[in-house]
Parts: structure tokens; C-alpha cells; sequence
């Protein structure tokens, strides 16, 4: 997955461009855009910033990170004016110390590669970096068939693959889930309040306060 998402740094944001997805698109940049407002937003598994810049719109500040260089390379040639925005190289199952608590966070397009037996102690670890009742937002995509890549495999832990080509001919296998709303909400049981499950047409948005 590191790889593959290395590998397809350049190529990555033709994913935001495919038509039938455009509503759905411009509400999640809305909400992005609105969510934040004032906040300093810590933002994991960022990828080239393509969301970072909607929340940089509001945001007071946002620490955004990656595992990869190559993505954080495009992210950092953004333009970025006003809001403060610093990227970070960091691995999201083991983030460094920020030498601070966030009062909000995001991340966009991460928590369906996480496998399911890992997503308890990711979260704990993320949300060790904020502030109680900080607002948490995460958005990813639903499964729409004739529009998403096929699954290929389901393994024995529940999680689901897709094969990935990219442009020059190579292809990955790729962990890839599509959790249910009830999924999402049991995730969270008992380190969160105010939850709520956003489903637009090929996107679903988590947003909930941290306890
Ligand atoms: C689907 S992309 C999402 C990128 C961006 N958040 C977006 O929505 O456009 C997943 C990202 O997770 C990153 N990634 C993979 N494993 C990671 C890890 N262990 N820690 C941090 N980032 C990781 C990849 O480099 C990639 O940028």
C-alpha cells in the first residue's frame, strides 16, 4: 500500500475528477471548508493535500502528515496562503510527539485502508493528540457497483482487496474496506459523543467529538 501510493503520487488526484462524482465532491469540499473554522486541525494520511487546501480555507492551522515523501513533495508545492499548514513524514499507526494537543482533526481516504483489527489502536493513538471534545472528521468512499474498482479478495480477518493499476502498467493489490454506518459507529463506542454518519451517494463522512 506505502508503495503503491508512492508510486501513484503523480497520478493521484485524477481520482477527485471523474464526472459522475462531482456533486458529491462539492459538498465534501463544503464541509471541509466549514468544519473548521478557527480550529488547529492535526490532519493524518493527507496524500498530496488535496483536502488540506478546503480546510486551510477556515482552518487557523493545519499539521498534516503522510508516511510518504513523494505525496508530501506535492502537497508542500501547493500554494498556501493565510492559514498556517505544516507537513509532517510520519506513519499514522505511530505518530511523533507534536509537542501539543490539536482541538481538531481529519483524515480523508485513510480509514478504508486500515485494517479492521487496527482501527481500534490507530484511533487511540490519534486521538492522544487532541483535546477533548475536539471535532473528528474522516470522509472515504462507499462501494458503488459499475463505479468502484471490484473487490478481489475478502481475507479471514473481513478485509477486502482491490487490484490497482497505474499508469505505467503496474499493478498492486490493495487493502481496500467499505465499512457499514453500524461499522463505523461501533469503531467509536465509548471514545466519542455527538457521532454522526453523513452518506452522500458515493462517499460516506464519520464526524464526531472526541470524548
Ligand atoms: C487513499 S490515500 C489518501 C490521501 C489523502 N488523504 C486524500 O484523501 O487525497 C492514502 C494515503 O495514506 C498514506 N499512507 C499509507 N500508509 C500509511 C501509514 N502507515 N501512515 C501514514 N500514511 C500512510 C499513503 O501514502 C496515501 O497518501
Amino acid at each position: 500500500m506505502i508503495t503503491y501510493y508512492s508510486q501513484r503520487a503523480a497520478e493521484y488526484d485524477r481520482i477527485y475528477d471523474i464526472p459522475e462524482r462531482q456533486p458529491d465532491i462539492q459538498e465534501l469540499h463544503r464541509l471541509c471548508g466549514a468544519m473548521f473554522e478557527g480550529l488547529d486541525v492535526l490532519e493524518v494520511s493527507c496524500g498530496t493535500g488535496y483536502w488540506t487546501q478546503s480546510i486551510a480555507s477556515s482552518a487557523k492551522s493545519i499539521t498534516a502528515s503522510d508516511i510518504n515523501d513523494s505525496v508530501l513533495q506535492i502537497a508542500r508545492n501547493r500554494t498556501w496562503s493565510g492559514t498556517a499548514v505544516e507537513f509532517r513524514q510520519a506513519d499514522s499507526y505511530a505518530l511523533p510527539d507534536f509537542d501539543r494537543r490539536f482541538n481538531a482533526a481529519f483524515s480523508g481516504f485513510w480509514w478504508s485502508h486500515i485494517p479492521q483489527n487496527r482501527i481500534r489502536d490507530f484511533l487511540l493513538g490519534f486521538h492522544a493528540h487532541l483535546a477533548p471534545n475536539a471535532p473528528v472528521v474522516f470522509i472515504d468512499n462507499r462501494y458503488v457497483e459499475g463505479s468502484s474498482t471490484p473487490i478481489s479478495r475478502i481475507d479471514e480477518n473481513g478485509d477486502s482487496f482491490q487490484i490497482r493499476k497505474l499508469g505505467d502498467g503496474s499493478s498492486y493489490e490493495v487493502l481496500k474496506n467499505f465499512p457499514s454506518k453500524d461499522e463505523l459507529t461501533a469503531a467509536i463506542e465509548g471514545i466519542a459523543h455527538s457521532v454522526k454518519v453523513n452518506l452522500l451517494d458515493y462517499y460516506w463522512i464519520l464526524s464526531y467529538q472526541k470524548k
